[in-house]
């Protein structure tokens, strides 16, 4: 599978990773469509990677993704990838108060998103040769983040959800990748988690990207960059040991 002449829709598109990959795919002349809630940061990604396309859509919104299918296959048909990027993580104390509806924004973006995502693409990426899937999970898919539990809850859904997800379209033409960040250098990460993880840099966004693009050239569908396999490993090898030092995080 080679990164180039394909048609790339990118939820998220206008910030951190999502950007990074619009730019990086942009530059080796495949057509790129982002998405995000904000018009002006889309305007941003635009001014700063000219040549990318946008909508403003809301994963977390039906009617978004029903319309956002519509216009982008309209304007589009040639779409053969999908990369489900967009996505928040908190730090939530459970039992303080909150309404339902907030406590749950993690489910509703990170993982009923994408689901909701393939469920609306899905019949057009058949339609397309060599179609690709790429969600993008998390290293905390593996090992749970008590400080961000509705997170941690969302990521490994959407892990699940992917393996299936590859299981049930095997043979056909859609191919269907897990990217799991490790903790990278994104305004997701600087913004909340900065002051509770001293001392600890993340991966540049650039070197991630390059990474991701690398591997799913190379045929990979499980990609865990640095710290995401270390995660990984240690669930399998010692799997309350690793929980235990997750648990320390926030606790002074
Ligand atoms: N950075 C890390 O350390 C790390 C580690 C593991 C996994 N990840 C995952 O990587 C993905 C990208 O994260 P990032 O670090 O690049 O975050 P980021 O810099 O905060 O960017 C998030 C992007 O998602 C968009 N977004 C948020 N909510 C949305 C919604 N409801 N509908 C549509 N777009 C929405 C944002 O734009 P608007 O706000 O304008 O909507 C923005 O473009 C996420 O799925 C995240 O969980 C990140």
């Amino acid at each position: 599978m080679k990164f180039t002449a394909r048609t790339i829709l990118i939820t998220g598109g206008s910030s951190g990773i999502g950007l990074e990959l619009a730019g990086q795919l942009l530059a080796r002349g495949n057509v790129v469509v982002i998405t995000g809630r904000s018009k002006q940061a889309l305007e941003d990604a635009q001014r700063r990677f000219p040549g990318l396309h946008a909508f403003p859509s809301d994963v977390s919104n039906a009617a978004d993704i029903r319309a956002l299918h519509d216009a982008v296959t309209a304007r589009f048909p040639r779409l053969d990838t999908l990369v489900n990027n967009a996505g928040i993580m908190r730090i939530v104390k459970l039992g303080e108060d909150r309404p339902l509806e907030d406590v749950t924004q993690e489910i509703d973006v990170d993982l009923t998103g994408p689901i909701r995502m393939v469920q609306q693409f899905l019949s057009h990426l058949r339609s397309r040769p060599n179609a690709l899937i790429v969600n993008v999970s998390s290293g905390l898919a593996f090992v749970p983040f008590p400080i961000s539990p509705v997170y941690s809850a969302a990521k490994a859904g959407l892990r699940a959800y992917t393996r299936c997800l590859r299981v049930q379209l095997g043979g056909t033409n859609v191919t269907v990748v897990e990217l799991a960040p490790p903790l990278t250098d994104t305004p997701l990460f600087t913004a909340e988690f900065g002051a509770h993880l001293k001392g600890q840099t993340g991966m540049a966004v650039d070197v991630l990207v390059r990474r991701a693009i690398a591997a799913i050239e190379a045929g990979q569908t499980e990609i865990r960059p640095g710290q995401s396999n270390i995660l990984k490993i240690a669930s399998r090898l010692a799997p309350e040991l690793i929980f235990q030092q997750l648990s320390k995080v926030g606790r002074s």
